[in-house]
């Protein structure tokens, strides 16, 4: 069959700070989504767009290609509105589990769809696969059943959703082109799109353990995807928010269902409470809903009596023993004073590295590892005193662990106090 482009024509423009027609960039995404572009060719544009950039015309049509290559799916047969979050990843973020249940509450449904987690980022499926029994392949029908029942559902994209994504970002993986705006939010907002949710709350983390390291950076990541979901009928609001720290005190898989769980309990680390009720507030805005307590739902258990329903509807018991890792060390305060710093990139490396995350996606992750904070910036500590534990069933991994933690800690003299806000700015 002949094509109507030719990719290395393609390549050229980029590569020469062009910009791509609606119908070139039509062609990339399909012909890269039947075979007939080769991955080292996407591989060089994709490096061309990471150094050259998309302007927003192109970044919207590459994100409508990236639609059309899947299936799109449609909850307006369910006769409530819909909101979902993403999150551009970080360390300790955990805020779906408690997040999808409470929004559920006030009579939202929440379609999250959820990926695994690649390098020192964890995924949100990692984490709930600790759950005895629970599991995240779910089909389109199984999806809407429990949305129209529980109200809440937190599993695995199908395969059919935007296709050509799953491919570009694996191939985007192994090549250095993750960090390219437009190729994130049309990653991101492609999924998000498709999925069929009536309104998404972004949550943009800017910092060491995330993608974006510097707030420029991130707010237009955060803008771009505003504008894309915006136009394509989306009601769509991002938050910029701090990852330079994990958030809460736990960064791993089954620890962080078990601080999900406290949260949902009515207690729990104050950041993480504060990031998912205001994220709640941000969904139920967006989808309509203004009076809506939802920091009560969480204290009245409301929101619990929503997780225990979402997580037996998956086929899990919410009331198992979670798995506890075999073996564990403790990391001790160097010095007295207040911690400054305790860094995001760090703690999610170490955790990592003790089994929480994988470094291919084949592999497995270890349901009980990772990193335990007996101490958030801005608290005082003694030299001696414990300021994490960490977690494996193989203590081979500790002293790789233990180098990526080196340099993670800053202790200064009384009186100092950390400058970092939680949220930093809201974008619309
Ligand atoms: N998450 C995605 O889904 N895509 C990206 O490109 C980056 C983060």
């Amino acid at each position: 069959m002949s094509e109507q482009f030719d990719a290395v024509d393609i390549i050229r423009i980029k590569r020469d700070r062009g910009t791509l027609s609606p119908a070139q960039i039509d062609w990339t995404i399909d012909a890269y989504t039947r075979g007939a572009i080769a991955d080292e060719q996407m591989a060089a544009l994709n490096m061309a767009i990471l150094l050259n950039g998309m302007d927003r015309t192109e970044i919207s049509r590459w994100t409508a290609a990236m639609i059309a290559s899947g299936e799109r799916m449609n909850f307006s047969s369910l006769g409530k509105p819909t909101s979902d979050k993403h999150s551009t990843g970080g360390v300790g973020d955990k805020i779906t589990l408690p997040l999808a249940p409470l929004v559920a509450v006030f009579g939202v449904a929440v379609p999250q769809l959820s990926g695994r987690g690649l390098g020192h980022t964890g995924g949100t499926l990692d984490k709930l696969e600790s759950i005895p029994g629970w599991r995240a392949q779910l089909s389109n029908d199984e999806m809407m059943a429990q949305l129209a029942d529980v109200g809440a559902v937190i599993c695995a994209a199908g395969a059919g959703l935007a296709p050509a994504d799953k491919k570009l970002y694996a191939l985007r993986d192994v090549t250095g082109t993750v960090e390219a705006i437009p190729l994130i939010a049309s990653s991101i907002m492609s999924k998000k799109i498709a999925e069929g949710t009536g309104s998404l709350v972004l949550d943009v983390k800017v910092g060491s353990g995330a993608f974006m390291k510097d707030q420029t950076q991130a707010r237009e990541l955060a803008e771009t995807m505003v504008a894309l979901g915006t136009d394509a009928g989306v009601k769509t609001v991002a938050l910029l928010t701090n990852m330079s720290t994990p958030l809460g005190l736990t960064a791993g898989n089954a620890i962080e269902v078990e601080e999900s769980v406290e949260v949902l309990a009515g207690g729990g680390p104050q950041d993480v409470v504060e990031l998912t009720v205001r994220l709640a507030e941000e969904m139920l805005a967006a989808a309509g809903v203004n009076d809506a307590d939802p920091a009560r739902a969480l204290r009245d258990g409301r929101a619990m009596d929503v997780w225990n329903r979402m997580i037996e509807a998956q086929g899990g018991d919410p009331r198992a023993a979670l798995p506890v890792a075999k073996e564990s060390e403790t990391v001790y305060a160097p010095a007295d004073g207040v911690l400054v710093e305790l860094d995001a990139l760090a703690v999610g490396v170490a955790a990592w590295r003790l089994g929480a995350g994988r470094a291919r996606k084949e592999d497995a992750v270890q349901a009980g590892a990772g990193v335990r904070l007996h101490a958030k910036p801005g608290a005082s500590v003694r030299a001696g005193e414990p300021l994490m534990t960490l977690l494996t069933d193989t203590p081979e991994k500790f002293d790789r662990a233990r180098e990526a933690l080196e340099a993670a800690v800053v202790i200064a003299p009384e009186g100092s106090r950390p400058a970092q806000e939680l949220i930093i700015d809201r974008i619309a």
